[in-house]
């Protein structure tokens, strides 16, 4: 019993963390269940923000739902898609196999494969930096915030705190169900505003959609002049 015990707590330990690979088939199906619109609406808020020309880096995009409404929004733009699930770069790469001309690199990787001096206009994190915990998402964080321009925009949506029982009970499913298979590595949800406090990059814009527990922001680096 002790040696099976060992085993399953060894394969646990070395089961690759926030690991999406295996979810990639159902995540889309999973959150339009249980969050309905509204994830999907947050992450479109604030995308006429985004200049009409340059670079941007989108991490974490996971099966790149946004993307047919981006390449629609900002066809000029250069993005960078990168994330760490080759099926979900997979599915992405195909929402856009029939827009031939569109101006994106996919790249199966995470934040330590951005090129060192690539710079960007704007950064997109999605329900992405939710996946660390607090000290690994400022460092995280600090690493792409060295990729963001001077006078360059970083978009970002993720979950509130929870307030009510409800909220309370859902984000424990949730991190219960993702702890279980892509082995996320945070175990709540951790207020994201200290860490873009850290970073001096200023909250320009926020949209809060207090009924899915939701929020859209649109960050600023500051710069002296
Ligand atoms: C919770 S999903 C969110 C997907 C998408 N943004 C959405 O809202 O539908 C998180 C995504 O981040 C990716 N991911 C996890 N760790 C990563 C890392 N260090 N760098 C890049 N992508 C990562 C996962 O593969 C997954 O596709």
């Amino acid at each position: 019993m002790w040696h099976k015990f060992i085993i399953s707590q060894r394969n646990r330990m070395s089961k690759k963390t926030n690991d999406f690979n295996s979810v990639a088939g159902m995540y889309d199906s999973i959150a339009n269940v249980v969050f309905k619109k509204s994830l999907m609406e947050s992450q479109l808020n604030f995308l006429d923000e985004l200049p009409q020309e340059g670079h941007i880096l989108f991490i974490g995009g996971g099966s790149g739902k946004i993307l047919p409404d981006l390449w629609k929004l900002r066809p000029k733009l250069h993005i960078d898609f990168l994330d760490a699930s080759q099926k979900m770069i997979n599915k992405a790469e195909k929402r856009l196999r029939r827009k031939p001309n569109a101006k994106i690199r996919f790249i199966s990787g995470t934040e330590n494969d951005i090129e060192p001096d690539a710079t960007y206009d704007a950064i997109l994190t999605f329900f992405f930096l939710d996946l660390f915990p607090t000290e690994k998402k400022l460092k995280v964080a600090k690493k792409l915030n060295t990729h963001l321009k001077k006078g360059g925009i970083w978009l970002h949506a993720d979950f509130n705190e929870a307030h009510t029982f409800m909220q309370r009970m859902r984000e424990k499913s949730m991190f219960l169900f993702f702890k279980m298979v892509s082995n996320i590595e945070a175990d709540k949800i951790t207020d994201d505003s200290l860490v873009f406090d850290q970073l001096n990059l200023h909250l320009q814009r926020k949209k809060i959609n207090p009924k899915a527990g939701v929020y859209s922001a649109i960050y600023k680096i500051e710069t002296l002049d």
